[in-house]
């Protein structure tokens, strides 16, 4: 019989387990109910599922940090700017990447995201069906990412390639040491890519960022070769799976929902407010780890300095204390400060991009084929960790039928 998630008697919760990445928001609201500090099975990393918590961690950086050695777990060979470095560091380097992200900044990419869409949309829209990851999910944040990048598109397939490495590697399920390896090979040829690049702008400058890494002063200095190679990786990593999940999620959750479906077909002026709904229901980004360290008391347990613990975005995002009716799925939502994007210093720094390719592609998936559902007989898959329908099977009328 498989073991009940999470443990009911010491709140132990299995978070790579697949029936919880599907539906986690049950098992949210056991934990709110049952444990202010639940476990990680396996690792035993204390868990925070409270908004209130969560949030006071995500805003306390001497006290939460996010330097810690399993980050190294993705092939990096050295932490990624800025995300794997605490305050003050970490606030300079906000400070030259913040204005590459404005919300005006992100419009100027809106016509080529509507522009990739349709051409995603066109490749499908006769066949009456698809498998949304691979079709749509999965192949739009990547060309966006390679617009904002200003890389060639046809390097699209190479992107995916190296991406599925170090997320996904192709090894059997369990092997940590052939997984380890697989990254780290990956990650050398991701290093090699963007050196390439670096290279490129440095004797032919363009308007686009990395050039801007090379000439931005960042506190009197210009950023070294391996600054730019740390950045460059977390954007990498951060920018295409992240969306894809989203995007996976959202659709799962409007294909079998469809009177919420409807309401977007109906009223696409609500779309930004669906897309910060669906982003606090879904939370895709389901935890972030940080390191505890100087000893600070949760409730009535006290977190040891030293400690690995997890920050459950997903359970905080449906907490009753913060969100009115919170396992309520409300497109008029008004007030919805979600974690989705975390919170305090590391506040992801993609959000405005995130949040126009969401709306756009909800838009033009709406617009062009209104009426989908999940294929009879078929379920999707979900992986643990971020939250990607890595199986979504769709079905819509077919044109003139
Ligand atoms: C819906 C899509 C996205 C979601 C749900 C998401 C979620 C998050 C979350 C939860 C964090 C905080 C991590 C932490 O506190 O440890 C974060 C940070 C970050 N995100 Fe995003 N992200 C998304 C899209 C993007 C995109 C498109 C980019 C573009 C490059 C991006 C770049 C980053 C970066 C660089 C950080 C680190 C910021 C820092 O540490 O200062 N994200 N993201």
């Amino acid at each position: 019989m498989p073991r009940p998630n999470p443990d009911p008697n010491t709140g132990a919760l299995n978070v790579q387990d697949p029936a919880f990445a599907a539906r986690p928001q049950p098992i949210y609201a056991w934990l709110h109910e049952h444990f202010r500090v639940a476990t990680t099975l396996g690792l035993g990393a204390p868990i925070l599922s409270r908004y209130e918590d969560v949030v006071f961690a995500l805003r306390h950086p001497k006290i939460f940090s996010s330097e810690m050695e399993v980050h190294m777990a993705l092939g990096n060979e050295r932490p990624m700017i800025p995300q794997q470095i605490d305050p003050p560091a970490q606030t300079s380097y906000r400070k030259i990447l913040d204005s590459q992200f404005s919300r005006q900044r992100v419009l100027a990419l809106e016509p080529a995201i509507r522009r990739h869409a349709n051409e995603l949309i066109d490749a499908v829209i006769d066949r009456g069906e698809c498998e949304f990851d691979r079709a749509f999910a999965i192949p739009l944040p990547g060309r966006a990412f390679l617009s904002l990048m200003g890389l060639p598109q046809e390097h699209l397939e190479l992107f995916l390639e190296l991406k599925n490495g170090i997320i996904r590697p192709p090894v059997p399920p369990g092997d940590l040491a052939a997984a380890y390896e697989f990254r780290a090979k990956t990650s050398k040829r991701i290093y090699a890519y963007f050196e390439q690049v670096i290279d490129d702008r440095l004797a032919s400058p363009r308007e686009d960022l990395v050039t801007y890494f090379t000439r931005v002063e960042m506190d009197g200095r210009k950023l070294s070769r391996e600054e730019i190679l740390d950045i460059c990786y977390v954007f990498f990593l951060g920018g295409l799976d992240t969306v894809t999940a989203t995007l996976g999620c959202s659709i799962a959750y409007l294909a079998a929902n469809p009177a919420q479906r409807q309401r977007l077909v109906e009223d696409p002026a609500i779309m930004p407010l669906a897309v910060e709904e669906l982003l606090r229901w879904e939370t895709p980004v389901m935890l972030v780890p940080r390191l505890v360290r100087e000893d600070v008391t949760i409730g009535d347990v006290t977190l040891k300095a030293g400690t690995l613990v997890n920050l459950l975005l997903g359970a905080a995002d449906v907490d009753e204390r913060e969100f009115p009716e919170a396992h309520r799925v409300d497109f008029n939502r008004q007030r919805n400060r979600h974690l989705a994007f975390g919170a305090g210093p590391h506040r992801c720094l993609g959000s405005h991009l995130a949040r126009m390719e969401l709306r756009v592609a909800l838009e033009e998936w709406h617009r062009r084929i209104p009426d989908y559902a999940i294929k009879p007989g078929e379920t999707p898959r979900v992986s643990p960790g971020i939250r990607e329908v890595t199986y979504l099977p769709l079905v819509w009328p077919k044109r003139g039928s």
